[in-house]
């Protein structure tokens, strides 16, 4: 280790933003790395709101026993106004030096990184991240945790509503959740075999969307599935089906939004070990000396990006092959 590096005793562990499935095991792996490495650790309660709020105490190794398996957050989770102001940052900064806080762990979404970003400049704390979102909208990693969870948990409520579609020769209009991100609709829709997609990243016409429909219909397909993202631009489930009906009425249209059920569950096992495995190197990495960073996992290698770099790119990355794909397999 070069002298240049602070020494690290305590480490402060939240979660901020959306929660996701996954995010305790990744709390888990944060605390228990910390205490093999001999530091300690502090969980800090609802986020940046508890930083502020000085809502934070001592975990031990037994205060993650029996949590990998479970959905949202044992720390809260919370999203925080004050914080954006400098007096709210500075009040958060002095806590945690009250609390002998001296590096941060944050896990949580786009957000939880800007503020983690700007905190650790002005207030020269280390801190890395860790993406968890089911949204899988974060530069810097191809996945983020929660997102194969929710994945799973939409394809599930799709093949139920297949079932009674098929049963009653229906289209069902079903949203999913992606204000700005159509990855779960991309995802969930070609493992669902959707008929339709719609995508935030992506303009449908209604009149093209009817083509589809009326296209598959031609072909004797008597009930359908299409997957619209809540970010998409039409204005949700409720309103395609709406415009589609007005004209296209040879099908029974019912809509289905499936809302924060995609949000909550227990953790798949892939989430649980990417967790895990990002928790382990967020606190090794601390303990190296590296700083404003967030983990990732590209293909299966776990890698640090700096969190300037991760927050510079704005736009969501949409896989084109599987948008392509998606398309093909509605034929
Ligand atoms: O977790 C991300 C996300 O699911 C978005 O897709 C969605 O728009 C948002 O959270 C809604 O979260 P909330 O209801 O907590 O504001």
């Amino acid at each position: 280790m070069s002298n240049r590096v602070r020494e690290i005793k305590r480490i402060g562990v939240f979660t901020s933003g959306g929660d996701a499935p996954g995010m305790n095991a990744a709390i888990r792996a944060v605390v228990r790395t910390s205490l093999y490495n001999n530091k300690e650790v502090t969980g800090i309660y609802h986020g940046y709101q508890g930083m502020i709020d000085n809502t934070v105490f001592d975990m031990k190794s037994d205060s993650v026993s029996s949590i990998i398996q479970q959905g949202g957050t044992i720390l809260k989770t919370a999203r925080c106004m004050e914080f954006k102001t400098v007096e709210g940052r500075a009040k958060a900064y002095e806590n945690l030096k009250n609390a002998g806080i001296d590096a941060l762990v944050a896990i949580g979404g786009d957000g939880t990184f800007t503020g983690a970003e700007l905190f650790s400049r002005e207030h020269d704390i280390p801190v890395m991240c860790i993406p968890g979102t089911i949204d899988n909208d974060l530069n810097g990693t191809d996945l983020t945790i929660g997102y194969d969870t929710a994945n799973n948990t939409v394809i599930e409520a799709i093949d139920k509503i297949r079932d009674t579609a098929a049963s009653h020769n229906r289209i069902f209009f079903v949203e999913v959740m992606g204000r700005d991100s159509g990855c779960i609709a991309l995802n969930a829709g070609i493992a669902g075999g959707a008929e339709a997609i719609l995508l935030p990243e992506k303009d449908t016409a209604i009149d093209e969307l009817i083509e589809l429909l009326s296209d598959a219909a031609g072909r004797n397909k008597s009930s359908m599935i299409v997957i619209i993202a809540e970010g998409d631009k039409n204005g949700g489930a409720s309103n395609v089906a709406k415009r589609v009906n007005e004209k296209f009425d040879n099908f029974d249209i019912k809509v289905s939004i499936l809302g924060h059920l995609q949000r909550g569950g227990s953790p798949s096992s892939a989430d649980r070990v990417l967790a895990t495995r990002m928790g382990y190197t967020a606190v090794n990495e601390l303990l190296k000396g590296n700083t404003r960073s967030t983990i990732g996992i590209r293909g299966s290698e776990i890698v640090t990006t700096p969190l300037e770099e991760a927050l510079s790119k704005k736009e969501i990355k949409l896989n084109e092959d599987l948008v392509e794909i998606a398309k093909i397999m509605t034929i």
